[in-house]
């Protein structure tokens, strides 16, 4: 989608950057996605006022984080994306709060902690991604989940059009999954973290990243585990129990290290990824009788 000069200067005043026609390919980690205009915002109290003007112009839009659990539609896309401001480092400590930017890169979050002592979050450490999608999705690996630890999120509300601040206690944070509202827009967390000597957290930090080397593939594209594990199982065991690792459609393939991880060996569409979803899904539903639900975030058009 292109936004017009006269609502590019406009935004511009709002302290907007526009970047015109970005292949979204470049953003995702899956490196799928089609083209469409990009918004980097500048400061969070300008967003409501961003926000409204782009729905008194009719211009549909997307937040876009790190771009690594979600699969973007190929072609010109009929949204534009925004990008949230973050300053550097975007996150500081106070005691045993952290308070991060949703736009701050999770890993980077874990180590800054880390380093003033706060631990807990050893797990989270190899998890691609911004602090904002993680929050989402209350992202977890290793035992871990983002959710136990926080206290207070600053977001956009859509539905008022305000920014509001939520306590910790009113936010329910289940397996890959919160009670945020869909257009909901986080802005910045506070987590609260046990204090824990750097050197103990480096050494579970240690552990954590063998253990995703040896199982995850790391070096390849995609946008970690496709589906969610069904409640006491593990798409990934039965997906490779079917022997479906190495099956591809098109560039699209099933991770021949974690059977739970599609990768796009070259260039992979949309397309390919979906339909090689839908196979998988239909071998699993046909031989274990589960219907496996989607943990990467499909954005339709
Ligand atoms: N397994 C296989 N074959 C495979 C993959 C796994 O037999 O190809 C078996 C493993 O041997 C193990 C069991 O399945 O016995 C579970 O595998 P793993 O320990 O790799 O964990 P997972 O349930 O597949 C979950 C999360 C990961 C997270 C890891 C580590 C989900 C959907 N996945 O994977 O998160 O990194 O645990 O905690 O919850 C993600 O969210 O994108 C993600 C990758």
């Amino acid at each position: 989608m292109r936004i017009s000069d006269k609502l590019g200067a406009r935004l511009q005043e709002l302290g907007v950057e526009l970047r015109p026609s970005v292949p979204l390919s470049e953003k995702t980690s899956l490196g799928i996605g089609g083209t469409t205009d990009q918004l980097l915002l500048r400061k969070f109290e300008t967003i409501p006022g961003v926000m409204h003007l782009l729905a008194n112009e009719n211009i549909p839009h997307r937040f876009l984080g790190g771009g690594t659990n979600v699969l973007i539609a190929d072609g010109e896309l009929p949204y534009v994306v925004l990008h949230l401001p973050t300053s550097q480092p975007g996150m500081r400590v106070e005691g045993n709060a952290a308070y991060v930017d949703a736009a701050a890169d999770l890993g980077g979050m874990v180590t800054f902690c880390a380093k003033r002592d706060l631990g807990g979050m050893e797990g989270l450490i190899g998890v691609p991604g911004s602090v904002g999608g993680a929050l989402r999705m209350n992202a977890g690996a290793y035992g871990t989940q983002i959710g136990s630890y926080v206290r207070e999120v600053e977001l956009y509300r859509a539905s008022t059009g305000k920014l509001e601040t939520l306590r910790g206690d009113d936010i329910r944070f289940d397996y890959r999954h919160t009670s945020f509202a869909p257009d909901d827009v986080m802005l910045r967390v506070k987590l609260e973290l046990p204090q824990k000597p750097f050197k103990e957290i480096l050494a579970a930090i240690k552990i954590c990243n063998e253990k995703r080397r040896a199982s995850q593939p790391l070096n390849q594209k995609s946008a970690g585990c496709i589906f969610k594990n069904p409640p006491g199982g593990s798409a990934g065991r039965m997906i490779d129990e079917l022997g479906l690792k190495g099956h591809r459609a098109g560039d699209a393939m099933v991770s021949d290290r974690h059977a739970n991880f599609f990768v796009n060996v070259a260039n992979a569409s949309c397309a390919d990824m979906l339909r090689l979803i839908d196979e998988v899904r239909e071998r699993v539903r046909v031989a274990y009788g589960i219907e496996l639900e989607n943990e990467v975030i499909f954005w339709k058009n």
